[in-house]
């Protein structure tokens, strides 16, 4: 019988070491060694290539580019992110909160990839039932007998179903539910993930089977297991946004086949998940016109610019610190916004709790949202009220001055789109500006003086 040995694996980075530590020797953690119990198995690989063909070295002109080609899920929010689409035979990793909408946009993308490809799509799902899963499924309007369903954990079954079925795209959903049997530690542990995830890399690449995994996030944002496993993936995308809000925002945070930038927006309805096709307008439905602490911004979220509204609540502090409350605008920002109004405009700022927020459940983390954050904090605290005509854009030096931001036609093309009939920019991104859109321009080079205009 192979003896069996312990080893002690780090859950928040993967560190392997034969003796336990209180706290990890390579990232730090305290109390995350974990013991494993390493049989003869484990050493051997685990898995081989399902149709025996293994890669060969080629010359790099000589590499076939015709499997470069994209497949569009035709979700244009998800494609948008994708790049364009889904590169076959690739790994997409996609996070979130439990509950955000994970499972039900990947339900309706094996709905539109099996209407749409004439492939089969195997749903593993280690959460659900069959029957729980069908439910969803017509609820989401997802029909047909393209859809494989298979309620399954056990990394073994599931490399025979995918011989089996021979299926043109799998979901996994969620890694931290799989189990690969040759392994002695739990589903779950760092080292089960990384194994799972390295065969599902595996499978994807050597059988062409484009994947996507779910992954669950731990409570500081990030997902579950090893940093690693993001590492090895093709692409990782988030599913982000207030649970309470309809709005859900599907960010790239890396991808090897396209850009970072983009996000995707959609909404969480009765029958799941919509494109948002006018973002702005969207962001803006529910604002009240005459309303003091309020600003718009003209953000640039990839590509794309998206008006969002800024709000600012200025109370007198009771007792103690000041507070400076935020949500979906980094703190530091909002801080640093309130010295240079401080200093720099003379708004008495220091006893006053402050409230920011951006509407929608959108993050904003930009330095041209900065302008609109400065009028939101000083409507409030003057009492005054911005014209609901006007938009700002800018980033804010710490000398109060105006400082340039990127893509500005395209921010002001936006706004005259949605009808804003002013908008202010900083003062140097006029240089070059031809003046085309039907939106009168303003351009200012200092807080203070886009204050006295605005207010
Ligand atoms: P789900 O996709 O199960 O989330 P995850 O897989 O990320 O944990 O989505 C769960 C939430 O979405 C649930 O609270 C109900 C809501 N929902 C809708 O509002 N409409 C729908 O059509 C569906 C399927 C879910
Ligand atoms: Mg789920």
């Amino acid at each position: 019988k192979a003896k069996s040995r312990s080893r002690y694996v780090c859950q928040n980075c993967g560190y392997v070491s034969p003796q336990y530590f209180g706290r990890c020797p390579n990232c730090g953690a305290w109390n995350q060694m974990v013991e494993e119990v390493v049989s003869a198995a484990d050493n051997k690989k685990v898995g081989g290539s399902l149709n025996g063909i293994s890669s060969q070295p080629v010359a790099l002109d000589a590499v076939d580019l015709s499997d470069n080609k994209r497949i569009p899920t035709r979700i244009s929010e998800l494609d948008r992110v994708l790049g364009g689409g889904v590169v076959p035979g690739s790994l997409v990793l996609i996070g979130g909160d439990p509950g955000i909408g994970k499972s039900t946009l990947l339900m309706q993308v094996s709905g539109s990839l099996a209407a749409t490809s004439g492939q089969q799509v195997l749903y593993v799902t280690g959460e659900e039932s069959a029957s729980q899963v069908r439910l969803r499924a017509e609820r989401l309007g997802v029909h047909g007998k393209n859809v494989i369903v298979y309620p399954e954990t056990d990394m073994d079954l599931i490399r025979r179903a995918i011989k089996e079925v021979k299926p043109g795209f799998l979901v996994i959903d969620s890694v931290q539910t799989m189990n690969e049997p040759a392994l002695a530690s739990a589903s779950g542990s760092v080292s089960q993930i990384r194994e799972v995830t390295n065969e599902l890399m595996r499978i994807a690449k050597n059988e062409g089977v484009t994947t996507f995994v779910v992954g669950h996030v731990t409570k500081d944002g990030a997902i579950a297991g090893p940093k690693v496993l993001e590492h090895m993936v093709d692409t990782v995308l988030y599913f982000e946004g207030d649970m309470h809000h309809t709005y859900r925002i599907l960010r790239a945070v890396k991808n090897r086949y396209g850009s970072t930038n983009e996000i995707g927006i959609f909404s969480m309805e009765e029958d799941g998940l919509h494109v948002v096709d006018n973002p702005s307008e969207s962001f803006l439905e529910e604002r009240l016109p005459h309303a003091t602490g309020s600003a718009i911004v003209v953000s640039m979220e990839g590509t794309r610019p998206i008006l969002v509204e800024i709000q600012a609540l200025m109370s007198p502090t009771l007792f103690g610190n000041a507070k400076r409350t935020t949500t979906g605008i980094d703190h530091n920002r909002a801080a640093l916004i309130m010295a240079v109004l401080e200093k720099r405009a003379n708004l008495l700022l220091q006893n006053q709790d402050a409230y920011l927020k951006a509407t929608g459940g959108v993050k904003l983390d930009e330095p041209a949202i900065d302008l609109a954050m400065a009028v939101a904090v000083a409507s409030s605290y003057q009492d005054a009220e911005v014209d609901p005509g006007d938009c700002f854009v800018g980033e804010i030096g710490l000398t109060g001055e105006i400082r340039r931001v990127n893509r500005i036609e395209s921010r002001i093309e936006e706004a005259a789109k949605l009808g804003f009939k002013r908008i202010f920019v900083p003062k140097n991104n006029l240089a070059h500006y031809q003046p085309t859109a039907k939106i009168e321009v303003i351009g200012v080079t200092t807080i203070t003086q886009c204050l006295q205009q605005a207010l």
